[in-house]
């Protein structure tokens, strides 16, 4: 009867009619070579032989699901906030008390249970503008610029919407680097924009040139309507960290082509090389004086997911923005009202990682402490990929200066290349489904974020063990010599 019913009347959404800007959206992050890590470990559980005995995920940034422990203080707020009654144990120490009575007075009802103001609680709004202001050495913040978000992903695509509309040759075209991280060209297609491609310099350690931003531009301008530029600082796959002058000249350029820059600083926190520094766009900016910072629109995001605090599943951040048209900020604020509110805990946790303890709290060494430690094991990892990839013939890797990852380039015979053609895959993926299969390490193809035609690459995070990444790095070069020899 069902079935019948079913051929007679068909179903009202197909392959075929479903929206088709969401058919053309790929996050090779989450792709298939994750889908076969998961059925891998499966049949690992089950008993089945293989030539490896644990999967090691290394495709994604999720630090605490690579193992790193979480930070005592920000859980213990968070456990307070979500559980009052805890505040007559003994066990939390006073300073986590006072901050979770703090933001429970700011919640409605005194509950995390309730919806907050759709931008976020004013308080950590305020908080947050105060860690603004520290970070970039006092130039102004203000809380009605800040705009939490479910993590950083939510924040960037919903200034994407603001920014997207026209049509064929006045339709919104964005910048973006390649490589790139896949939310952006992911949000793009959603949004049916036009994705601009402009190329980092790998042969200079990844850095963005303006001349490439100048020859995308004026290809783009041909067939749309380029209206903002992506950065992402420090970079994700690459790794790089911009220096102060790039960012100076990438803001020149924005305000000599009228253009919105959204500066992604997830990774702000994870910066190890030395000589390296994070400048945020938006001290830059003022620091060029009033022609620039009165202005040039910006967008900068920051997330709970990363730096030394790893929360990802708590889903928090923010979005500060500067110089937006006042209409226009209405209806940004109208926009965010439809989704209610970002989650509470991760508006809470997001407030002790901006207004975390200081000198002289009673959680303050213990939290110092758990900070440079997670922070100083990231640093030797980094480091150390990058020395294990370039001792190995045919990878080369830039130095990992920040960020959580490693994007070395990988030489694949033509023969290898050839073959992969033959199956319909890209020839990285191939290389690394051949890898997984092999050692049971899950990385993602370069194909996933974009790079060089005829070059190849993958991404793999530095977050695992210091043991299982060395491991992992020597299996990883064992393992490419060996396809090197195979295919040759
Ligand atoms: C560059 C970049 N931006 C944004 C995000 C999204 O982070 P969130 O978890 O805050 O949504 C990520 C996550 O990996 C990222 O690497």
């Amino acid at each position: 009867m069902a079935e019948n019913g079913l051929a007679r009347r068909g179903r009202a959404l197909t392959l075929a009619s479903m929206n088709p800007s969401v058919k053309r959206v790929e996050y090779a992050v989450r792709g298939p070579i994750v889908a076969r890590a998961v059925q891998l470990e499966k049949e690992l559980r089950q008993g089945v032989k293989k030539p490896f005995t644990e999967v090691i995920r290394a495709n994604i940034g999720d630090a605490q699901a690579m193992g790193q422990r979480s930070i005592t203080f920000f859980r213990q707020v968070t456990a307070l906030c979500m559980y009052p009654a805890l505040l007559n144990d003994p066990k939390f120490p006073e300073d986590a008390k006072r901050k979770a009575q703090r933001l429970l007075a700011a919640c409605g009802g005194q509950s995390a249970g309730a919806y907050t103001a759709s931008p976020g609680i004013e308080l950590i709004r305020q908080d947050v503008a105060s860690f603004i202001e520290r970070r970039d050495g006092g130039i102004p913040s203000r809380p009605e610029n800040i705009f939490l978000s479910t993590g950083a992903s939510d924040a960037i695509v919903t200034i994407l919407k603001l920014l997207v509309s026209g049509e064929g040759p006045t339709r919104t075209g964005v910048l973006i680097p390649i490589p790139q991280y896949p939310l952006y060209s992911a949000a793009l297609a959603e949004l049916n924009a036009v994705q601009i491609d402009y190329y980092l310099d790998e042969q200079q350690c990844w850095a963005l040139d303006v001349a490439e931003l100048r020859r995308a531009l004026r290809e783009a301008r041909q067939h749309c309507c380029p209206r903002a530029l992506c950065i992402i600082n420090p970079g994700n796959p690459t790794g790089q960290v911009q220096s102060r002058q790039c960012i100076e000249d990438v803001i020149r350029f924005a305000w000599e082509e009228n253009l919105f820059p959204l500066a992604d600083e997830v990774y702000q926190e994870n910066v190890y090389a030395k000589g390296s520094q994070f400048h945020s766009f938006k001290k830059v900016l003022f620091e060029m004086g009033p022609k620039y910072s009165e202005t040039v629109e910006l967008a900068s995001f920051h997330s709970i997911s990363k730096g030394f605090v790893g929360e990802c599943g708590f889903r928090g951040g923010y979005m500060e923005v500067i110089n937006l048209d006042a209409e226009v900020q209405q209806q940004l604020s109208k926009l965010v009202s439809v989704r209610l509110c970002p989650p509470v805990a991760g508006q809470i946790l997001l407030d002790v990682v901006v207004n975390r303890p200081q000198p002289g709290d009673p959680s303050y060494q213990q939290f110092n402490q758990e900070k440079q430690a997670v922070l100083s094991d990231l640093a030797t990892k980094a480091q150390l990929t990058e020395q294990t990839f370039n001792q190995a013939p045919g990878i080369h890797c830039n130095p990992v200066q920040g960020a959580m990852y490693a994007f070395p380039q990988i030489h694949l015979p033509p023969r290898a290349v050839q073959e992969a053609q033959a199956q319909g895959q890209a020839p990285d993926m191939f290389f690394c489904l051949k890898l997984l299969e092999e050692t049971g390490i899950c990385v993602v193809p370069g194909s996933g974020f974009g790079q060089k035609e005829g070059t190849f690459h993958f991404r793999m995070t530095i977050l695992p063990p210091l043991e299982k990444l060395q491991l992992m790095l020597r299996k990883l070069s064992q393992f490419h010599a060996r396809f090197l020899q195979e295919y040759s």
